[in-house]
């Protein structure tokens, strides 16, 4: 199973420095950061971030302001975490699963979880969903990879040439919709739905990745607008919101 590959001490001191290492990977991260950003007034305190990993996402909410709380089921990736930022930052770290999160119901404001879910095999995704909106009371915040881009022709010509690539199809890919249905039961509702990477953007890592202007993250994200007609995202940012 794909998250089982978290668990493994290589993978985990390699993932950090991964996932900037090249112009294409900068531009998701940014992409990812832009969105929180963008709707921070929907991220209330106290915050969780579930599948921290080493503390991408966790190191940008705290660059915003917040003070979050931080778990994950690999020992592994929380070890890096603590070695990169949870001592000097004083980040509380959890080794728990996503299905099993030991927080009595709505501890938490809100609820972040980005690259995550789609990690996971599919009959947990939807105990996943009801364990993040069991432990959160305002809103939840986490990416799903799209069905309707795996589904349309040229999303399948491009996932196949990646893994002719030899690169893994790791995704399991869902519907916005079937996630809303699942929310809908814990009062959750859709509050926006952004729209990340469609095409994969290699051009991007022909320059040195320390260097890369932020121009050229907003020309790819033009042109994935552009080809929106042909090709819908790989991966959304969904923002749901408890009615009260
Ligand atoms: C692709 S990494 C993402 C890490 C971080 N959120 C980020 O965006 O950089 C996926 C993370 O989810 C964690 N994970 C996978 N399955 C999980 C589960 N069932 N419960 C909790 N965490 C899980 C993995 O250990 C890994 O750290």
């Amino acid at each position: 199973m794909i998250q089982d590959v978290y668990q493994s001490k290589e993978i985990a001191n390699q993932y950090h420095a991964d996932r900037l290492s090249s112009g294409f990977r900068r531009y998701k991260h940014w992409m990812e950061c832009y969105y929180l950003k963008k709707y921070i007034d929907t991220l209330n305190e106290p915050i969780l971030d579930v599948g921290c990993g080493t503390g991408r996402i966790t190191e940008y909410l705290l660059e915003l302001g917040f003070k979050p709380t931080a778990t994950d089921d690999s020992a592994a990736m929380l070890d890096v975490f603590n070695k990169r930022l949870g001592k000097q930052k004083k980040i509380k770290t959890i080794c728990t699963d996503i299905t099993r999160l030991p927080f009595p119901d709505k501890k938490f404001a809100t609820v972040i979880t980005i690259r995550v879910i789609w990690h996971l095999p599919h009959q947990k995704i939807k105990k996943a969903l009801h364990e993040l909106s069991r432990v959160s009371s305002d809103s939840l915040v986490f990416d799903i990879t799209n069905r309707q881009y795996s589904e349309s022709l040229l999303g399948k010509i491009l996932l196949g040439i990646f893994s002719l690539r030899g690169m893994p199809r790791n995704s399991i890919y869902s519907q916005e919709s079937e996630v809303s249905d699942i929310l809908k039961k814990h009062k959750f509702v859709l509050h926006s739905k952004s729209n990340l990477e469609s095409i994969p953007h290699l051009w991007l890592n022909l320059w040195p990745t320390a260097q890369i202007p932020l121009s050229l993250f907003k020309t790819a994200r033009l042109a994935d607008k552009l080809f929106r007609f042909i090709l819908p995202p790989q991966r959304q940012l969904l923002f749901y919101t408890r009615v009260k």
